[in-house]
């Protein structure tokens, strides 16, 4: 859904505060062969293998969503310092909102995570990025890593705005009929309820560690699970695995249900809940 402008709208329409696109690379991309995305008992296991129309192709699909004035967090993967510079240059000047740069894709070769495990190629990378566009940029990182709040701070260090908490955790399905692994790639990215515990965590950790605002992802499928991010020290969050849970219109009831809860309890701001989990 996050892909092409006539999707991302309908999105926008169900409620959400702003869209974070598929992420783009240079290349149009296939990504792997089918099967790349299984349901499990409790999350959801892909690798999709980056798939993607390219830069110079989604400019289309940004100008459109422009028109209709969706604020746009526009996801790049890049090899090098060189990829993520040109990747984010484009996105600025299509009318991207903000740039998210993901170095975490748990399983694609050259991208995502075997940047995103360097600290100082993290550091490095967003400098740059930093420096050849005005418009706020975010790193998301990986559960994936002995210690995410040192990539964190590599992040902090480069200057970058926010940090993306967390991408998918490695995993993988073996189909006991056919012995073998069930995703073409073998190894997967678990999304869903299954992992909102990993991202807490992770949040509470960078929070501890960083002085930039934490954006929460990893399970949210409640208004509950938003609150309990704002409390681990996130300042917003995104939705991703919950769309198939709860249909598109789940940014609705998800905010309905967070104003539910502050009320109940007292709350009128969200900022009151922000990090109260720390105190
Ligand atoms: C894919 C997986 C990710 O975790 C990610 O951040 C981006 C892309 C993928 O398989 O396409």
């Amino acid at each position: 859904m996050d892909e092409d402008a006539g999707s991302m709208e309908r999105i926008f329409n169900c409620g959400a505060g702003a869209i974070v696109t598929k992420s783009i690379g240079l290349k149009p991309r296939d990504g792997y062969p089918n099967p790349t995305v299984i349901e499990l008992d409790h999350g959801i296991l892909n690798a999709m293998g980056l798939p993607n129309p390219g830069i110079d192709n989604f400019k289309d699909e940004i100008t459109k969503l422009k028109k209709i004035k969706i604020p746009i967090i526009a996801s790049i993967f890049g090899s090098d310092l060189k990829d993520f510079v040109k990747l984010a240059e484009k996105m600025q000047s299509y009318g991207a909102n903000a740039v998210e740069l993901n170095m975490s894709c748990p399983h694609a070769k050259g991208y995502g995570l075997e940047i995103g495990c360097d600290p100082d190629l993290v550091k490095k990378i967003t400098f740059h990025v930093k420096k050849s566009i005005t418009i706020p940029v975010f790193v998301k990182l990986s559960p994936n890593l002995v210690n995410i709040t040192e990539i964190a701070k590599s992040a902090e260090d480069g200057n970058a705005d926010g940090i993306v908490a967390i991408n998918t955790v490695k995993a993988m399905k073996i189909d006991l009929e056919l012995k073998m692994p069930v995703l073409s790639n073998k190894i997967g990215g678990y999304s869903g309820k299954a992992v909102k515990p990993i991202g807490i965590r992770c949040v509470y950790e960078i929070s501890q560690n960083v002085n930039i605002p934490i954006i929460g992802v990893g399970g949210i499928t409640t208004g509950e699970d938003v609150i309990e991010y704002l409390m681990a020290g996130a300042s917003a969050v995104q939705v991703g695995s919950a769309l198939y849970y709860r249909g598109l219109d789940v940014f609705k009831k998800i905010c309905d249900e967070v104003n539910q809860w502050m009320t109940k309890h007292g709350y009128k701001n969200l900022s009151e809940l922000i990090g109260v989990a720390h105190k």
